[in-house]
């Protein structure tokens, strides 16, 4: 079995390090100012828990390795645009949206998609940083740079959230875990919990989703 080198070493890489020991994978999450001299790089397997990542020479190497799995997958996931183009494409519900490119689209942002609006930065954001949740005549909140460099959606008045983690293997076959149900505060997911007796229905339809962009992306992992 080749070993995984992880670009980046926050809890996700440590926890594939966790996950790839019972299966007899050695997973090497690397810090981005790690010596590549001290990693099997080219014997291994390359992929990413982070989605972007600056350009040093390690970073480098291990992105340019024929071997990095899903590499062209990172860019178009980690940008908001990119990311809500594909669900449009492959026909996903999600919350209506669009590029926010002037302070001279707002009249029709609000004509548009109602009353609330959801900023989001394109790139970067995550707990709820990046995202601000703006009424007609407090668009001024918004930060100057912010245009061209965000999008906007449709303020959705959502029950609940949930997750699907799943996985696609070379042949196009996947494999699904549970519906987690999220809990937030101030924006941070707290707690992520499956409940003892799924919802086939929902199961069902997330898989659908999530099987219709791994496929359309001809994501393996
Ligand atoms: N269109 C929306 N309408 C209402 N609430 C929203 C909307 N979009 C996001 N939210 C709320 O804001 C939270 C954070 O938004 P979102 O999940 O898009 O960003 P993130 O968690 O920072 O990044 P990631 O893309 O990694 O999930 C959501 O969990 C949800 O509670
Ligand atoms: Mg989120």
């Amino acid at each position: 079995m080749k070993p995984v080198c992880v670009l980046g070493n926050g809890q996700l890489g440590r926890m594939l390090r966790q996950a790839g020991e019972p299966l007899g994978i050695a997973v090497y999450p690397v810090g981005l100012d790690a010596d590549p001299a001290t990693l099997p790089i080219a014997d291994s397997v390359i992929t990413a828990e982070i989605e972007r990542w600056p350009e040093t020479a390690l970073t480098h190497e291990l992105a340019s390795h024929p071997a990095f799995v899903n590499r062209e997958i990172f860019p178009r996931l980690a940008d908001r645009l990119s990311q809500k183009q594909l669900l449009d494409q492959l026909h996903l519900a999600t919350a209506p949206w669009q590029l926010l490119a002037d302070k001279s689209e707002w009249p029709s942002v609000f004509a548009s998609l109602g009353e609330l609006a959801i900023v989001k930065r394109r790139t970067g954001g995550y707990d709820g940083r990046g995202q601000w949740r703006l009424r007609a005549g407090e668009t001024d909140a918004l930060p100057e740079e912010c245009y061209g460099e965000c999008i906007v959606e449709q303020g959705i008045n959502f029950s609940g959230e949930v997750s699907l983690v799943g996985a696609r293997g070379h042949d196009g076959g996947t494999v699904f875990y549970p519906l987690t149900h999220n809990l937030h505060q101030d924006g941070i997911l707290r707690t992520s919990v499956a409940w003892p007796v799924a919802d086939q229905a929902q199961q069902q339809q997330a898989e659908a989703m999530l099987s219709a962009i791994m496929q359309e992306l001809n994501y393996v992992a």
